[in-house]
């Protein structure tokens, strides 16, 4: 019998409130759903905040993106310390949380810990970036937020075992195809009567992990790449996708383990 109960249960993220949908027959299997409300919804914050994180280095790529793709000056200036001073800006102003006075800031310790390893991880791409992004003559470089996104997140899951991945229904790269749970957030989202930024997040029934799903949508920005008219080459050379502003324009997913 109980191989046919749900293995996960669903949970969402209402009004920064974490609602989990009690699975049928949850009486039968609550012996796997033993971890105490307040460690779900610790480890939730944990996943919302990593992607936050992720998403606002992606954004401060972003913000530099004409800069970056100056073919007239060689130095951009754009060093690890530029870079991380703006992605604390940006985390600041997104998630309330100013990772400057991290110490003082009441967040469990591993939570600390991990956001602290991506501040760094994020750095040392920006670092090893320098003489790419530094090339004089050339314009577009290939370092946009996708790329800068990928690479970040590869290093965060080989140090952390936390996975973080760039997803959407119809990927570019094949690397970021979405998985059965991934495509179920990600279909939810792309309704247009679906809450704006509502993470969905779920823990497996037996606690062992916190799967977690953080929207994205298209900005201005995206639209150059992204935008319309569909079919045609970007400055990449994919064909756009037609999204239009606003549009749901994938997401991040975060897959962090509860014992780590
Ligand atoms: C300069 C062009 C460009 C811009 C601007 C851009 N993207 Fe992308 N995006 C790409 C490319 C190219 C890829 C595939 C990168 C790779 O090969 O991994 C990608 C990948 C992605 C992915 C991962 C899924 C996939 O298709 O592989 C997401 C999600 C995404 N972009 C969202 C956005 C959002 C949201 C914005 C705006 C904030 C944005 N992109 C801005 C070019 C762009």
């Amino acid at each position: 019998m109980r191989r046919h109960l749900p293995r996960m249960m669903a949970c969402l993220t209402v009004g920064g409130w974490l609602v989990c949908a009690v699975p049928a027959l949850s009486a039968e299997s609550s012996e796997h759903s033993a971890m105490p409300f307040h460690t779900i919804l610790e480890t939730e914050q944990t996943a919302r905040l990593l992607a936050i994180l992720l998403d606002s280095g992606r954004a401060v790529v972003n913000d530099n993106q004409t800069l970056l793709d100056d073919p007239s000056r060689a130095e951009k200036g754009f060093t690890p310390e530029v870079f991380e001073r703006q992605l604390l800006d940006m985390f600041r102003g997104r998630a309330g949380i100013d990772l400057q006075d991290i110490e003082t800031i009441t967040l469990p310790q591993r939570s600390k810990r991990l956001l602290k390893e991506l501040v760094g991880v994020s750095k040392g791409v920006i670092e090893e970036s320098q003489r790419e992004v530094n090339r004089q003559g050339t314009g577009f470089k290939g370092f946009i937020p996708a790329v800068f996104g990928s690479r970040v997140a590869t290093r965060f899951t080989a140090k952390t075992g936390v996975r973080l991945k760039q997803t959407a229904l119809t990927p570019r790269n094949p690397a970021n195809r979405p998985d059965l749970y991934e495509q179920t957030a990600l279909e939810a989202f792309a309704d247009s009567a679906y809450p704006r930024e509502k993470v969905i997040s779920e823990m497996a029934s037996n606690s062992s992990a916190l799967r977690l799903m953080f929207p994205l949508y298209a900005t201005r920005h995206c639209l150059d790449c992204h935008g319309g008219p569909k079919g045609s080459l970007d400055r990449t050379g994919y064909p756009r996708e037609g999204l239009v502003l606003g549009q749901s324009a994938g997401a991040i997913s975060v897959l962090l383990p509860v014992t780590k």
